[in-house]
Formats: structure tokens, sequence, C-alpha cells
């Protein structure tokens, strides 16, 4: 099974139109995408989701922007693709992030940061799973 990680891109990036631009990145930069949906993340989807953060003083916060629109949410596929999209996407915090990256190009807000990627092999495996049924992802 080929390495898999997961993408989304928040309500900040949806609301701002930038879906097409970081798909144009994404497919310029010869990514597989190998599923990819539309949907409004409810109040339990986003507490599975973001667990890992449940006792940090920004919890509410999070839980409130990223059910506050919908989301575009991507399963891309390919040797060392966690870290590439890490890569790809940029520091947590846009001040930190470079230049070139999504969240250094398009955001200056820890929270509002266009996109989440998953950190790790194993948290991309628990993050496809919470987000997709096994028939949605393209196996090619
Ligand atoms: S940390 O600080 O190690 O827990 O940060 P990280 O694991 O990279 O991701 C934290 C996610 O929470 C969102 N968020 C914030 N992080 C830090 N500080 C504040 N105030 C904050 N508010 C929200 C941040 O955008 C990360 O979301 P994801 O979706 O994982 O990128």
């Amino acid at each position: 099974m080929p390495e898999q990680t997961f993408l989304m891109i928040k309500p900040d990036g949806v609301k701002r139109r930038l879906v097409g631009d970081i798909l144009i990145k994404l497919e310029k930069k010869g990514l597989k995408l190998a599923a990819m949906k539309m949907l409004q993340i409810t109040k339990e989807l986003a507490e599975i989701h973001y667990q890992e953060h449940r006792e940090k003083e920004f919890y509410e916060e999070l839980i409130k922007f990223i059910t506050s629109g919908p989301v575009v949410a991507i399963v891309l596929e390919g040797k060392g693709i966690v870290e590439l999209i890490r890569n790809f996407a940029g520091k947590t915090n846009p001040k930190e992030a470079e230049c070139g990256t999504i969240r250094g190009d398009y955001a200056v807000d820890i929270t509002q940061n266009v996109v989440h990627t998953s950190d790790s092999i194993a948290n991309a495996k628990r993050e496809i799973n919470n987000f997709f049924e096994k028939a949605e992802i393209i196996r090619k």
C-alpha cells in the first residue's frame, strides 16, 4: 500500500476562494490525488479529529473554527508524501512559514492557517479513516 496523507483546506481557505490555487500547486508539483470531497465538519467529527489537542487552551476556538464552514478534504499518495505535504504547507504558525509554502504565502493567523496536514504516517491513516470510506479512495 503506497504512503498516503490527509490534507484539509480549512474554512478560511474555502471562504477566501483559495481551493483552486491550492489544487493547482498540488497538481503542478506532480502529486497524486487519491480522494477529494467538500464537507461541513460536525462537532463530533471535529472532536475526533482534534482529540490530541483537547487539553490545550486553544481547543474550543479550534473546534469552533473548523466547524464554521465547509472544508475540502483530500487524500494524497506517494513515497514520502506525509513529510512532503508538511513541508509544502509550511510551519503551523504562518509567521514562521517560509514563502512558497501555502501558509507562508496565504496566511498570517495560527488558527486560520488555510490547511491542515497529517504530522505522521499513523495520524494520516487515522485521519483518512475519519473522513473517508474505503470506497471513496481511488486505487490505480
Ligand atoms: S502544537 O502547538 O504542537 O499543538 O501545534 P500543532 O500540533 O502543530 O497543531 C496545532 C493545531 O491547532 C491549531 N491552533 C493552534 N495551535 C497553536 N496555538 C494556537 N493558539 C492555536 N489555535 C489553533 C493549529 O492551526 C493546528 O491546527 P492543524 O489543523 O493541526 O494545522
